[in-house]
């Protein structure tokens, strides 16, 4: 374990039968995670395993027509976000995957994504204390297992937030290599009113770990580069949101919970030493 930078550490891990296990106990990853800090956990998984989750959603990809309307939250399908998110205003432009029905893709496509989101699944519930399988569940929470592609060019993602549960802690595992494979973009946050940028911190296989209601956004890939929807290169990562997509969204005012939650417990818990 070691403090790369100002509120970034990262964590050494095994990854053994398909399961990722720190050099630290989980309860202790997550006290780093909610004091807060980002905590990159190097988990080992084999670059060809990385690999061939982005050769596999780009294949599914060209075969499926992208989705045009409103999301479902039900299905598998692939997007060109350029948009602005309502409540929070915040601007995006990439290329996303969702998989909400991975359980129902053919089978080689389905054991591919599963190679690296099933020991992304297993290590949450290891994190949050949870048991969560894949599948739809309409008025309850589960997940939203995700392939994200951030072409050369200018795509990005602005400054936005969650709320904190029942994600808990939010999982983004790099596909690719940083210096090899894109040259800009990465995730930044926000903690104590500092900003954390992990851009350059984060090499394939590695997943960073982020208290999920803290401000982040994805800093963007360089406009020295020609922009193009059709070409692979650039950032690719997966994640594996866990939400109710019916349920209250988060509200507009940054909640920065952490600091709130730490002023309630100072007010209501007298005998907590100050
Ligand atoms: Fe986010």
């Amino acid at each position: 374990m070691k403090e790369v930078a100002k509120y970034l550490i990262k964590v050494d891990a095994e990854f053994k039968d398909g399961r990722i296990v720190p050099e630290i106990p989980y309860e202790e990853v997550m006290r780093l995670v909610n004091e807060p800090n980002i905590v990159i956990i190097k988990t080992g998984i084999p670059e060809t395993t990385l690999r061939s989750v982005i050769t596999t959603t780009r294949a599914w990809a060209d075969s499926t027509p992208l989705a045009e309307g409103p999301d479902t939250f039900d299905n598998n399908q692939h997007k060109q976000r350029l948009h602005i998110a309502k409540i929070q205003q915040a601007p995006q432009l990439f290329h996303d995957h969702t998989f909400d029905a991975l359980l129902d893709l053919d089978e080689s496509t389905r054991q591919t994504l599963l190679s690296v989101f099933n020991p992304m699944r297993q290590f949450w519930n290891d994190l949050t204390g949870n048991n969560e399988e894949y599948g739809i569940r309409k008025g309850q929470p589960y997940f939203h297992p995700q392939v994200t592609h951030y072409p050369l060019g200018g795509s990005f993602f602005g400054r936005h937030w969650h709320p904190l549960n029942p994600q808990k802690v939010g999982t983004i595992l790099a596909l690719n290599q940083y210096g090899k494979d894109y040259t800009s973009g990465g995730t930044g946050y926000v903690i104590n009113d500092h900003i954390v940028e992990t851009e350059g911190y984060q090499d394939m296989g590695d997943i960073i770990l982020f208290r999920y209601d803290l401000p982040h956004w994805v800093s963007p890939s360089s406009f020295a580069d020609r922009f193009s929807w059709d070409d692979p290169a650039g950032r690719w990562v997966a994640i594996l949101p866990f939400y109710d997509p019916w349920a209250k969204p988060a509200d507009k005012d940054e909640p920065q919970g952490w600091k709130a939650q730490i002023q309630t417990a100072k007010n209501t818990s007298p005998e907590v030493a100050v």
